[in-house]
Protein backbone atom coordinates (compact mmCIF):
# COMPACT_ATOMS: atom_id res chain seq x y z
CA UNK A 1 0.00 0.00 0.00
CA UNK A 2 1.34 3.77 -0.77
CA UNK A 3 0.01 6.67 0.90
CA UNK A 4 0.58 9.91 -0.88
CA UNK A 5 0.63 13.08 1.36
CA UNK A 6 -0.27 16.31 -1.13
CA UNK A 7 -0.61 19.98 0.04
CA UNK A 8 -4.05 21.22 -0.98
CA UNK A 9 -2.91 24.97 -0.89
CA UNK A 10 -0.22 27.13 -1.05
CA UNK A 11 1.80 25.22 1.26
CA UNK A 12 2.45 24.97 4.55
CA UNK A 13 -1.01 23.03 5.31
CA UNK A 14 0.61 20.89 8.34
CA UNK A 15 1.48 17.94 6.31
CA UNK A 16 4.40 17.35 8.75
CA UNK A 17 2.32 16.12 11.34
CA UNK A 18 -0.01 13.76 8.90
CA UNK A 19 3.37 12.40 7.70
CA UNK A 20 4.58 11.75 11.38
CA UNK A 21 1.69 10.14 12.51
CA UNK A 22 0.99 8.16 9.24
CA UNK A 23 4.17 7.67 8.60
CA UNK A 24 4.93 5.52 11.87
CA UNK A 25 2.62 2.90 10.20
CA UNK A 26 4.82 2.65 7.07
CA UNK A 27 8.39 1.46 6.59
CA UNK A 28 9.74 4.18 3.95
CA UNK A 29 8.85 8.12 3.55
CA UNK A 30 10.06 9.06 0.08
CA UNK A 31 10.53 12.94 -0.41
CA UNK A 32 9.67 13.28 -4.70
CA UNK A 33 9.96 16.71 -5.25
CA UNK A 34 11.16 20.30 -3.89
CA UNK A 35 14.03 20.87 -1.47
CA UNK A 36 15.15 23.13 1.22
CA UNK A 37 12.72 25.60 0.56
CA UNK A 38 10.15 23.33 2.02
CA UNK A 39 9.69 23.59 6.30
CA UNK A 40 7.59 20.82 8.06
CA UNK A 41 7.93 20.71 11.68
CA UNK A 42 6.95 18.05 13.68
CA UNK A 43 6.04 17.89 17.42
CA UNK A 44 6.99 15.05 19.37
CA UNK A 45 6.29 14.86 23.31
CA UNK A 46 6.75 18.19 23.43
CA UNK A 47 10.04 18.41 21.62
CA UNK A 48 9.79 20.43 17.98
CA UNK A 49 11.71 19.08 14.73
CA UNK A 50 11.82 21.63 12.21
CA UNK A 51 13.29 20.07 9.43
CA UNK A 52 13.28 21.30 5.49
CA UNK A 53 14.77 18.25 3.78
CA UNK A 54 14.73 15.12 5.90
CA UNK A 55 11.56 13.60 5.86
CA UNK A 56 9.24 13.94 8.37
CA UNK A 57 8.95 10.29 9.26
CA UNK A 58 12.34 10.10 9.81
CA UNK A 59 12.04 11.66 13.84
CA UNK A 60 9.92 8.14 13.92
CA UNK A 61 12.92 5.85 13.05
CA UNK A 62 11.11 5.11 9.26
CA UNK A 63 13.86 4.82 6.33
CA UNK A 64 13.52 8.26 4.68
CA UNK A 65 14.33 8.11 1.38
CA UNK A 66 15.00 11.66 -1.24
CA UNK A 67 13.84 10.86 -4.57
CA UNK A 68 15.07 11.54 -8.30
CA UNK A 69 12.73 14.40 -8.22
CA UNK A 70 14.24 16.37 -5.14
CA UNK A 71 16.97 19.04 -5.77
CA UNK A 72 19.10 18.52 -2.76
CA UNK A 73 21.29 20.43 -0.95
CA UNK A 74 23.64 18.33 0.63
CA UNK A 75 25.14 20.85 2.83
CA UNK A 76 21.62 21.37 4.77
CA UNK A 77 20.69 17.38 4.73
CA UNK A 78 23.93 16.73 6.75
CA UNK A 79 22.94 19.30 8.83
CA UNK A 80 19.79 18.22 9.85
CA UNK A 81 21.48 14.56 10.19
CA UNK A 82 23.76 15.81 12.39
CA UNK A 83 21.15 17.58 14.63
CA UNK A 84 18.76 15.06 14.73
CA UNK A 85 21.36 12.47 15.63
CA UNK A 86 22.76 15.12 18.76
CA UNK A 87 19.24 15.13 20.06
CA UNK A 88 19.50 11.32 20.43
CA UNK A 89 17.82 10.13 17.51
CA UNK A 90 19.33 7.91 14.51
CA UNK A 91 17.76 9.00 11.07
CA UNK A 92 17.98 6.84 8.27
CA UNK A 93 17.89 8.80 5.08
CA UNK A 94 18.67 7.69 1.42
CA UNK A 95 19.48 10.00 -1.50
CA UNK A 96 18.55 8.79 -5.11
CA UNK A 97 21.53 8.97 -7.00
CA UNK A 98 19.66 10.41 -9.99
CA UNK A 99 18.37 13.75 -7.51
CA UNK A 100 19.85 17.29 -9.03
CA UNK A 101 22.32 18.73 -6.41
CA UNK A 102 21.86 22.52 -5.19
CA UNK A 103 25.36 24.26 -5.14
CA UNK A 104 25.94 28.13 -4.12
CA UNK A 105 26.11 29.26 -7.47
CA UNK A 106 22.13 27.51 -7.28
CA UNK A 107 21.53 29.88 -4.46
CA UNK A 108 23.20 32.93 -5.52
CA UNK A 109 21.24 33.07 -8.45
CA UNK A 110 18.25 32.83 -6.93
CA UNK A 111 18.94 35.50 -4.60
CA UNK A 112 20.40 37.70 -7.48
CA UNK A 113 17.32 36.93 -10.12
CA UNK A 114 14.99 38.28 -7.49
CA UNK A 115 17.10 41.28 -6.61
CA UNK A 116 17.06 42.43 -10.52
CA UNK A 117 12.91 41.88 -10.95
CA UNK A 118 12.82 43.86 -7.58
CA UNK A 119 15.03 46.60 -8.69
CA UNK A 120 12.74 46.65 -12.36
CA UNK A 121 9.93 47.52 -10.31
CA UNK A 122 7.54 45.34 -12.74
CA UNK A 123 6.67 44.00 -9.09
CA UNK A 124 7.26 40.41 -10.75
CA UNK A 125 9.81 38.90 -7.83
CA UNK A 126 8.83 35.58 -6.75
CA UNK A 127 9.47 35.92 -3.15
CA UNK A 128 11.22 32.20 -3.80
CA UNK A 129 13.07 31.24 -0.65
CA UNK A 130 16.56 31.97 -1.88
CA UNK A 131 17.62 27.88 -1.48
CA UNK A 132 18.47 28.09 -4.97
CA UNK A 133 15.39 25.70 -6.19
CA UNK A 134 14.69 27.49 -9.53
CA UNK A 135 18.13 27.93 -11.00
CA UNK A 136 18.23 24.16 -9.92
CA UNK A 137 15.62 22.58 -11.73
CA UNK A 138 16.60 24.97 -14.65
CA UNK A 139 19.41 23.23 -14.82
CA UNK A 140 17.85 19.66 -15.11
CA UNK A 141 15.86 20.53 -17.51
CA UNK A 142 18.52 22.31 -19.66
CA UNK A 143 20.56 19.05 -19.13
CA UNK A 144 23.56 20.85 -17.65
CA UNK A 145 22.67 19.72 -13.48
CA UNK A 146 24.78 17.71 -11.17
CA UNK A 147 23.33 14.79 -9.82
CA UNK A 148 23.63 13.49 -6.85
CA UNK A 149 25.72 10.17 -8.91
CA UNK A 150 28.20 13.07 -10.20
CA UNK A 151 29.42 13.90 -6.43
CA UNK A 152 30.89 9.92 -6.18
CA UNK A 153 33.01 10.46 -9.17
CA UNK A 154 35.63 13.25 -8.47
CA UNK A 155 36.54 13.11 -11.91
CA UNK A 156 32.84 13.55 -13.92
CA UNK A 157 32.58 16.10 -11.10
CA UNK A 158 35.27 17.73 -12.70
CA UNK A 159 34.36 18.11 -15.62
CA UNK A 160 30.45 18.87 -15.09
CA UNK A 161 31.61 21.79 -12.76
CA UNK A 162 34.28 23.04 -15.91
CA UNK A 163 31.52 23.60 -18.30
CA UNK A 164 28.48 24.88 -16.41
CA UNK A 165 30.54 27.63 -13.72
CA UNK A 166 32.34 29.54 -16.68
CA UNK A 167 28.40 29.49 -17.98
CA UNK A 168 27.12 30.95 -14.91
CA UNK A 169 29.82 33.97 -14.33
CA UNK A 170 28.96 34.97 -18.19
CA UNK A 171 25.25 34.89 -16.85
CA UNK A 172 25.76 36.86 -13.94
CA UNK A 173 28.45 39.14 -15.10
CA UNK A 174 27.57 39.86 -18.14
CA UNK A 175 23.78 39.49 -18.73
CA UNK A 176 22.90 40.53 -14.78
CA UNK A 177 26.02 43.05 -14.98
CA UNK A 178 27.70 42.57 -11.29
CA UNK A 179 31.19 42.31 -11.11
CA UNK A 180 32.17 38.89 -9.49
CA UNK A 181 35.65 40.12 -8.36
CA UNK A 182 34.09 42.48 -5.88
CA UNK A 183 31.05 40.39 -4.65
CA UNK A 184 31.51 38.29 -1.66
CA UNK A 185 29.54 35.38 -3.67
CA UNK A 186 32.82 34.83 -5.56
CA UNK A 187 33.49 31.59 -3.95
CA UNK A 188 30.25 30.52 -5.33
CA UNK A 189 31.61 30.98 -9.14
CA UNK A 190 35.50 29.12 -8.58
CA UNK A 191 35.78 25.47 -10.43
CA UNK A 192 38.64 24.38 -7.52
CA UNK A 193 36.52 25.75 -4.58
CA UNK A 194 32.92 24.25 -5.32
CA UNK A 195 35.30 20.67 -6.72
CA UNK A 196 36.48 20.31 -3.06
CA UNK A 197 33.39 20.66 -1.14
CA UNK A 198 31.36 18.64 -3.54
CA UNK A 199 34.00 15.90 -3.74
CA UNK A 200 34.15 15.69 0.03
CA UNK A 201 30.24 15.68 -0.02
CA UNK A 202 30.48 12.87 -2.21
CA UNK A 203 32.75 10.72 0.16
CA UNK A 204 30.68 11.49 3.43
CA UNK A 205 27.62 10.05 1.17
CA UNK A 206 28.89 7.12 -0.49
CA UNK A 207 30.71 6.10 3.43
CA UNK A 208 27.58 6.11 4.92
CA UNK A 209 26.01 4.72 1.98
CA UNK A 210 23.29 7.04 1.88
CA UNK A 211 23.17 7.07 -1.99
CA UNK A 212 20.45 4.61 -4.13
CA UNK A 213 19.20 3.97 -7.04
CA UNK A 214 15.14 4.64 -5.63
CA UNK A 215 13.28 3.19 -7.91
CA UNK A 216 14.91 0.27 -7.26
CA UNK A 217 15.07 0.68 -4.02
CA UNK A 218 11.32 0.91 -3.33
CA UNK A 219 10.75 -1.85 -5.59
CA UNK A 220 12.85 -4.17 -3.60
CA UNK A 221 11.61 -2.14 -0.41
CA UNK A 222 7.55 -2.82 -1.48
CA UNK A 223 8.36 -6.56 -3.28
CA UNK A 224 9.70 -7.42 0.66
CA UNK A 225 5.95 -6.06 1.56
CA UNK A 226 7.01 -2.26 3.01
CA UNK A 227 4.55 0.24 3.27
CA UNK A 228 5.23 3.69 1.42
CA UNK A 229 4.46 7.12 2.20
CA UNK A 230 4.81 9.62 -0.30
CA UNK A 231 5.61 13.15 1.03
CA UNK A 232 4.68 16.21 -1.10
CA UNK A 233 6.69 19.23 -0.11
CA UNK A 234 4.60 23.23 -0.92
CA UNK A 235 1.32 22.80 -2.58
CA UNK A 236 -0.77 22.01 -5.38
CA UNK A 237 -0.87 26.38 -5.99
CA UNK A 238 2.44 26.76 -6.15
CA UNK A 239 2.56 23.84 -8.35
CA UNK A 240 4.65 24.76 -12.06
CA UNK A 241 1.78 23.04 -13.98
CA UNK A 242 -1.03 23.27 -12.04
CA UNK A 243 -0.82 26.46 -9.64
CA UNK A 244 -0.28 30.22 -9.85
CA UNK A 245 2.76 30.49 -12.64
CA UNK A 246 4.97 32.25 -12.80
CA UNK A 247 4.34 32.70 -8.70
CA UNK A 248 4.97 29.06 -8.00
CA UNK A 249 7.74 26.71 -6.90
CA UNK A 250 9.57 25.30 -10.24
CA UNK A 251 8.74 21.65 -9.20
CA UNK A 252 5.56 19.51 -8.84
CA UNK A 253 3.53 19.15 -5.64
CA UNK A 254 1.01 17.23 -6.85
CA UNK A 255 -0.01 13.58 -6.93
CA UNK A 256 1.38 12.53 -10.45
CA UNK A 257 4.85 13.54 -9.50
CA UNK A 258 5.15 11.19 -6.46
CA UNK A 259 5.50 8.06 -9.47
CA UNK A 260 7.60 10.37 -11.71
CA UNK A 261 10.13 11.94 -8.32
CA UNK A 262 10.92 8.36 -7.35
CA UNK A 263 10.68 5.80 -9.60
CA UNK A 264 7.69 4.14 -8.94
CA UNK A 265 4.80 3.22 -11.88
CA UNK A 266 1.28 5.63 -11.52
CA UNK A 267 -0.25 2.50 -11.00
CA UNK A 268 1.37 2.19 -7.58
CA UNK A 269 0.31 5.55 -6.34
CA UNK A 270 -3.39 4.92 -8.01
CA UNK A 271 -3.90 1.80 -6.12
CA UNK A 272 -2.85 3.88 -3.12
CA UNK A 273 -4.52 6.55 -0.86
CA UNK A 274 -3.92 9.96 -1.94
CA UNK A 275 -4.79 12.70 0.91
CA UNK A 276 -5.07 16.03 0.30
CA UNK A 277 -3.74 18.61 3.38
CA UNK A 278 -6.24 21.25 4.07
CA UNK A 279 -5.46 24.21 6.61
CA UNK A 280 -9.07 25.62 7.35
CA UNK A 281 -7.93 28.93 6.23
CA UNK A 282 -5.29 30.06 3.99
CA UNK A 283 -1.75 31.36 4.26
CA UNK A 284 1.07 32.51 1.79
CA UNK A 285 4.51 33.38 2.12
CA UNK A 286 5.45 34.96 -1.17
CA UNK A 287 4.50 37.20 -3.75
CA UNK A 288 1.20 36.59 -5.91
CA UNK A 289 -2.74 36.76 -5.99
CA UNK A 290 -5.13 35.40 -3.07
CA UNK A 291 -8.41 36.59 -4.06
CA UNK A 292 -9.55 35.74 -0.05
CA UNK A 293 -6.84 37.82 1.59
CA UNK A 294 -7.56 39.75 4.84
CA UNK A 295 -6.09 42.84 4.02
CA UNK A 296 -9.26 45.45 3.15
CA UNK A 297 -9.47 46.88 5.89
CA UNK A 298 -8.09 47.57 9.51
CA UNK A 299 -10.69 45.41 10.80
CA UNK A 300 -9.52 42.38 8.69
CA UNK A 301 -6.25 42.88 9.44
CA UNK A 302 -6.76 42.79 12.54
CA UNK A 303 -8.44 39.16 11.98
CA UNK A 304 -5.33 38.31 9.90
CA UNK A 305 -2.91 39.20 12.93
CA UNK A 306 -5.25 37.48 15.80
CA UNK A 307 -5.05 34.37 13.12
CA UNK A 308 -1.48 34.69 12.35
CA UNK A 309 -0.21 34.75 15.89
CA UNK A 310 -2.69 31.76 17.35
CA UNK A 311 -1.68 30.06 14.47
CA UNK A 312 2.02 31.00 14.82
CA UNK A 313 1.92 31.97 10.67
CA UNK A 314 5.38 32.32 10.59
CA UNK A 315 7.63 31.05 7.45
CA UNK A 316 9.58 27.91 9.11
CA UNK A 317 12.53 28.49 6.35
CA UNK A 318 12.41 32.26 6.12
CA UNK A 319 10.71 33.56 9.71
CA UNK A 320 8.80 35.56 7.23
CA UNK A 321 4.87 36.80 8.10
CA UNK A 322 2.40 34.59 6.33
CA UNK A 323 -0.38 36.33 4.29
CA UNK A 324 -3.79 35.06 5.64
CA UNK A 325 -7.65 34.34 3.59
CA UNK A 326 -10.43 33.02 4.47
CA UNK A 327 -10.74 29.14 3.10
CA UNK A 328 -11.33 29.17 -0.38
CA UNK A 329 -13.14 26.72 -1.79
CA UNK A 330 -12.08 26.99 -5.49
CA UNK A 331 -8.27 26.11 -5.06
CA UNK A 332 -9.37 23.14 -3.15
CA UNK A 333 -11.89 21.82 -5.98
CA UNK A 334 -8.86 22.32 -8.55
CA UNK A 335 -6.46 20.43 -5.89
CA UNK A 336 -8.67 17.80 -5.36
CA UNK A 337 -9.12 17.13 -9.62
CA UNK A 338 -5.34 17.55 -9.70
CA UNK A 339 -3.90 15.35 -7.61
CA UNK A 340 -7.48 12.92 -7.18
CA UNK A 341 -7.69 13.11 -3.48
CA UNK A 342 -9.30 9.78 -1.93
CA UNK A 343 -9.78 11.98 1.65
CA UNK A 344 -8.54 14.95 3.13
CA UNK A 345 -7.12 15.93 6.55
CA UNK A 346 -8.30 19.60 7.56
CA UNK A 347 -5.53 21.42 9.77
CA UNK A 348 -6.01 24.31 12.56
CA UNK A 349 -9.22 23.97 13.17
CA UNK A 350 -8.51 25.21 16.45
CA UNK A 351 -7.08 28.59 15.06
CA UNK A 352 -10.62 29.26 14.13
CA UNK A 353 -12.06 28.57 17.42
CA UNK A 354 -13.01 31.88 19.42
CA UNK A 355 -13.06 34.33 16.16
CA UNK A 356 -16.14 36.60 15.88
CA UNK A 357 -17.18 35.86 12.34
CA UNK A 358 -16.37 32.65 9.73
CA UNK A 359 -16.44 33.14 6.17
CA UNK A 360 -15.76 30.56 3.32
CA UNK A 361 -15.49 31.30 -0.15
CA UNK A 362 -17.38 29.19 -2.60
CA UNK A 363 -17.11 30.78 -5.89
CA UNK A 364 -15.73 33.24 -7.58
CA UNK A 365 -17.06 36.61 -9.33
CA UNK A 366 -15.48 37.23 -13.01
CA UNK A 367 -16.72 39.11 -15.70
CA UNK A 368 -20.07 39.03 -14.52
CA UNK A 369 -20.01 35.04 -14.26
CA UNK A 370 -19.87 32.90 -11.41
CA UNK A 371 -17.05 30.51 -11.43
CA UNK A 372 -16.63 27.21 -9.04
CA UNK A 373 -12.41 26.74 -9.83
CA UNK A 374 -9.58 28.63 -10.06
CA UNK A 375 -8.75 30.18 -13.49
CA UNK A 376 -5.69 29.11 -15.37
CA UNK A 377 -4.10 32.46 -15.27
CA UNK A 378 -2.89 35.10 -12.61
CA UNK A 379 -4.08 37.97 -14.11
CA UNK A 380 -7.95 36.38 -14.05
CA UNK A 381 -7.28 35.10 -10.78
CA UNK A 382 -6.01 38.23 -9.14
CA UNK A 383 -9.39 40.17 -10.92
CA UNK A 384 -11.59 37.46 -9.10
CA UNK A 385 -14.03 38.57 -6.46
CA UNK A 386 -14.77 35.82 -3.34
CA UNK A 387 -18.82 34.36 -3.01
CA UNK A 388 -18.42 34.17 0.72
CA UNK A 389 -21.05 31.99 2.59
CA UNK A 390 -20.64 32.51 6.50
CA UNK A 391 -20.81 29.69 8.56
CA UNK A 392 -21.60 29.50 12.49
CA UNK A 393 -18.73 30.17 14.46
CA UNK A 394 -17.12 27.93 17.32
CA UNK A 395 -15.69 28.63 21.01
CA UNK A 396 -12.43 27.20 21.93
CA UNK A 397 -12.02 23.83 23.46
CA UNK A 398 -10.12 21.37 24.80
CA UNK A 399 -8.03 19.59 22.01
CA UNK A 400 -6.28 16.66 23.47
CA UNK A 401 -9.97 15.97 24.87
CA UNK A 402 -11.41 16.00 21.47
CA UNK A 403 -8.52 14.08 19.83
CA UNK A 404 -9.45 11.40 22.21
CA UNK A 405 -12.64 11.57 22.08
CA UNK A 406 -12.97 11.80 18.38
CA UNK A 407 -15.05 13.61 15.67
CA UNK A 408 -18.53 14.03 17.92
CA UNK A 409 -16.55 15.42 20.28
CA UNK A 410 -15.74 18.39 18.19
CA UNK A 411 -17.96 21.48 18.84
CA UNK A 412 -21.56 21.37 16.56
CA UNK A 413 -20.35 24.55 14.57
CA UNK A 414 -16.95 22.97 13.49
CA UNK A 415 -18.57 19.90 12.74
CA UNK A 416 -20.97 21.63 10.41
CA UNK A 417 -17.76 24.08 9.21
CA UNK A 418 -15.78 20.47 8.38
CA UNK A 419 -18.92 18.80 6.62
CA UNK A 420 -19.86 21.75 4.27
CA UNK A 421 -16.14 21.62 3.29
CA UNK A 422 -16.13 17.49 2.69
CA UNK A 423 -19.28 18.40 0.61
CA UNK A 424 -18.47 20.90 -1.62
CA UNK A 425 -15.47 18.78 -2.72
CA UNK A 426 -17.17 15.78 -2.88
CA UNK A 427 -14.08 14.47 -0.81
CA UNK A 428 -14.60 12.44 2.62
CA UNK A 429 -12.50 13.96 5.66
CA UNK A 430 -9.64 11.69 6.92
CA UNK A 431 -8.30 13.59 9.83
CA UNK A 432 -9.08 17.12 11.81
CA UNK A 433 -5.83 18.92 13.11
CA UNK A 434 -6.77 20.58 16.51
CA UNK A 435 -2.98 21.59 17.59
CA UNK A 436 0.01 21.27 16.82
CA UNK A 437 0.93 18.14 18.19
CA UNK A 438 1.13 14.74 16.97
CA UNK A 439 -1.58 13.67 19.13
CA UNK A 440 -3.87 16.43 18.89
CA UNK A 441 -5.25 15.14 15.71
CA UNK A 442 -9.09 13.27 15.12
CA UNK A 443 -8.31 10.24 12.94
CA UNK A 444 -11.80 9.63 11.50
CA UNK A 445 -9.83 7.01 9.08
CA UNK A 446 -6.48 6.01 8.91
CA UNK A 447 -5.27 4.93 5.38
CA UNK A 448 -3.26 1.99 5.75
CA UNK A 449 -6.04 0.36 7.76
CA UNK A 450 -8.29 0.46 4.57
P1 LIG B 1 11.07 28.66 -4.29
O1 LIG B 1 10.44 27.31 -4.12
O2 LIG B 1 12.07 28.99 -3.24
O3 LIG B 1 11.60 28.86 -5.68
O4 LIG B 1 9.92 29.77 -4.11
C1 LIG B 1 8.87 29.92 -5.06
C2 LIG B 1 7.56 30.25 -4.34
O5 LIG B 1 7.13 29.13 -3.61
C3 LIG B 1 7.65 31.40 -3.33
O6 LIG B 1 6.43 32.11 -3.33
C4 LIG B 1 7.85 30.68 -2.02
O7 LIG B 1 7.44 31.46 -0.92
C5 LIG B 1 6.95 29.49 -2.23
N1 LIG B 1 7.35 28.32 -1.43
C6 LIG B 1 8.40 27.50 -1.64
N2 LIG B 1 8.43 26.53 -0.71
C7 LIG B 1 7.37 26.73 0.09
C8 LIG B 1 6.85 26.02 1.22
O8 LIG B 1 7.37 24.97 1.65
N3 LIG B 1 5.74 26.55 1.78
C9 LIG B 1 5.11 27.66 1.29
N4 LIG B 1 5.55 28.33 0.25
C10 LIG B 1 6.68 27.87 -0.35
Amino acid sequence: MTLTIVGSQLGDEGKGALVDRWGGDADVVVRYQGGDNAGHTVVEGGAEYKLSLVPSGAVRGTVGVLGNGCVVNPKTLFTEIDDLRERGLDPDVRVARRAHVITPYHRALDGIEEEVKADDDAGDEVGTTGRGIGPTYEDKAGRRGIRIADLLDPDVLREKLEYVVPQKRALVEDVYGLDLDDDDRADAFDVDALHEEFAAIGERLADEGMTVNCSDFLYRRREAGDEIVFEGAQGTHIDVDHGNYPFVTSSNPTAGAAAVGSGVGVTTVGDGEVVGIVKAYLSRVGEGPLPTELDGDADEEALADEIREKGGEFGTVTGRPRRIGWLDLPMLRHSARVSGFTGVAVNHVDVLAGLDELKVCTGYELDGETIDTVPTTTERWERCEPVYETLDTWEPFDSAAVAEAGFDALPEAAREYLEFVADEIDTPIYAVGVGPDREETVELVNPFDE
